[in-house]
């Protein structure tokens, strides 16, 4: 079989033609002159901040092309080489929310870097370079051939799949774990040399910063490595993309290679010692189906965007049995009989599988996804082929329906030990008020609602929401409600009314990439909030949402700050390099 030899869109003009002039900090820009009144136009403009300096204009329009929704529409951009930031201009008021809300749903990211968007006030609006433009540069170009490297595809290929999902795989736990207690060390280290660093000549130094590290970690919870909390095929997610491998045979599992240099090929799941073993199966019987098929119809080309298979996610329950499977496919070029013969097929044959230890499947979904990025959208098109569209979970003895865009932890016996801490840490009694704060649907409230004398459950997105009034219904929980807003925007209200009538404490779980700075603005200034447990999967992350919370009041950094007082690990992931964090911070008034 030949290397993946794929034909990509390239463009032969230089990286900066029609470049214009272009202050180095978007902020500056408030003092440049615009052809054009800001007034009529900044409304439809945003500037986005954390993208990747190496892009211009044209990568950057393939990047918001392929990571937001298609049809949301661009007037213009501006995206210079060097810089982390651009300015967009939408074409409607709508495009720019609709833009604004996708990117806090669905948490949009590039390398891994959370993307911020402010008011682009005063820019330079005669900068802006039409998308028909850059659109014609792109199409100019459109046969060079993109042939990877000969050593850049042996050294993909010398990575097996475990080393790929799992890089400790062949670590022996122990030694897992005191890697992780030492990166997390360094994170207590990093917070204190970058709170130095923020902080001018002139400010108080608080009680935490005066020491090497922030706060103790207090206590590291490994998984026990048994039965009931083993650190093999744990987790109750496996999310796999179909396609082909390196020597073009259809698998279903997991990416290999590298995109940007044009390698991409798919490796089967069976190997893969994290997803459980009812996945592995699934993966395997559907492979074989659509090998069957003889690619009629084929799987989506991540390159061309062509094709009709994309992934296939397994969820499941390892206490109630329970299993959810769904196929994400893209239905934009298959023909409909086709399509009702083969949803047939599929429940035919995933119904027609027996699995040990009494594993049910509850649900078989089929969700359309025809955009071009790999992100499947909350609340898709969806039809459900067999069964229920949620399954029951049970997480320290509640129930929980979680539906498939829920967001729910991938390790039910490490997150039980995960919420009793955060119970411990929160000193939760009948006298609390409890804000969880990015609820999603509400388990780790539902979850301590009976130690507390109120939750109060705040998140935006609408069907998460619903989930939770139904998952504490469900668990006859009464001291239970929600607000389905933005924190930054419900945060003050939702806690008036309860001032005074007890202690108020926040869990505060947010997006891999942390939070925006406006919400940390918030829950700085948020009066009764004085303890807040952030729990973060990406300690990286929670640095920056740290410094904000943290450091001494001034004209920026309005509100008493929270002082780091303890820290602990928790190994949600063994196999892999990620733990979770809980750091517990209250404001200490006078006593620092
Ligand atoms: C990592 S999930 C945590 C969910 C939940 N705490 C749990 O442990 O199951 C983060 C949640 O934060 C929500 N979110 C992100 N930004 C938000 C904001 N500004 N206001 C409210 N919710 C937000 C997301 O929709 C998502 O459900």
């Amino acid at each position: 079989m030949e290397p993946s030899i794929l034909k990509r869109k390239h463009s032969n003009l230089s990286e900066n033609q029609n470049s214009d002039t272009l202050s180095q900090d978007p902020k500056d820009l408030k003092n440049e002159t615009s052809a054009k009144s800001p007034k009529d136009s900044d409304q439809k403009q945003v500037c986005l901040q954390g993208l990747d300096t190496f892009s211009d204009e044209k990568k950057f329009l393939k990047f918001l092309k392929s990571n937001f929704p298609e049809d949301i529409k661009y007037e213009g951009i501006i995206k210079k080489k060097g810089k982390n930031f651009a300015f967009i201009s939408f074409e409607t008021l709508d495009d720019k929310t609709r833009f604004e809300q996708y990117l806090i749903a669905n948490k949009v990211s590039s390398k891994n870097k959370k993307l911020t968007i402010k008011p682009a006030k005063n820019s330079a609006f005669h900068n802006f370079k039409k998308i028909h433009t850059i659109q014609h540069e792109i199409e100019q170009n459109t046969n060079r051939v993109f042939i990877p490297k000969q050593h850049e595809i042996d050294y993909e290929l010398s990575i097996s799949i475990q080393k790929k999902v799992c890089p400790l795989w062949e670590t022996p736990y122990p030694e897992q774990i005191e890697g992780k207690k030492k990166a997390l060390l360094s994170i207590l280290k990093f917070i204190n040399t970058n709170a130095r660093k923020n902080l001018k000549n002139d400010e108080n130094f608080p009680k935490w910063l005066k020491n090497d590290i922030c706060c103790e970690i207090e206590d590291f919870i490994a998984s026990e490595n048994n039965e009931k909390n083993p650190i093999f095929y744990y987790r109750n997610k496996a999310e796999l993309t179909i396609g082909k491998n390196y020597e073009g045979k259809l698998n279903v599992g997991f990416n290999r290679g590298n995109f940007n240099k044009g390698i991409m090929w798919i490796e089967e799941a069976k190997d893969c010692p994290i997803i459980s073993k009812e996945a592995i199966e699934i993966s395997m019987v559907l492979q074989e189906f659509i090998r069957k098929k003889l690619e009629n119809p084929p799987a989506f080309d991540r390159f061309t965007h062509i094709g009709f298979w994309r992934n296939l996610i397994i969820r499941q329950s390892n206490i109630t049995k329970e299993i959810m499977v769904s196929l994400v496919v893209c239905d934009k070029d298959i023909e409909k009989p086709a399509l009702e013969v083969l949803k047939l097929e599929l429940k035919e044959l995933f119904l027609s599988m027996k699995f040990p230890q009494d594993f049910k499947i509850m649900g078989i979904l089929m969700l359309f996804h025809n955009e071009v990025s790999d992100n499947v959208p909350y609340n898709c098109r969806t039809d459900v082929l067999y069964g229920v569209a949620n399954y029951t979970e049970k997480i320290l003895g509640k129930s929980f329906q979680i539906s498939p865009d829920s967001f729910l932890q991938v390790n039910i016996p490490q997150c039980e030990r995960l919420y009793s801490l955060i119970g411990k840490a929160a000193n939760i009694d009948e006298n609390t008020i409890f804000l969880d704060i990015c609820s999603g649907i509400g388990t780790i409230g539902i979850c301590l609602a009976e130690k507390a004398k109120q939750i109060i459950a705040i998140e935006v997105v609408e069907s998460a929401c619903q989930d939770s009034l139904k998952n504490a219904q469900n668990n006859k929980i009464t001291n239970f409600t929600y607000h389905c807003a933005k924190v930054e925007d419900i945060i003050e209200e939702a806690i008036k009314p309860f001032v005074g009538q007890g202690k108020i404490v926040g869990v505060l779980d947010p997006p891999r990439a942390g939070l925006h700075g406006s919400v940390i603005k918030k829950l700085r200034t948020c009066k009764g909030l004085d303890k807040l447990i952030y729990v973060s999967c990406n300690p990286t992350a929670m640095v920056e949402n740290l410094m904000g919370l943290c450091l001494p009041m001034n004209k920026n950094r309005k509100g008493p700050a929270f002082s780091p007082v303890k820290c602990y690990g928790v190994d949600l992931f063994p196999l892999t390099e990620h733990y979770e964090c809980v750091m517990v911070l209250e404001r200490l008034y006078d006593l620092e």
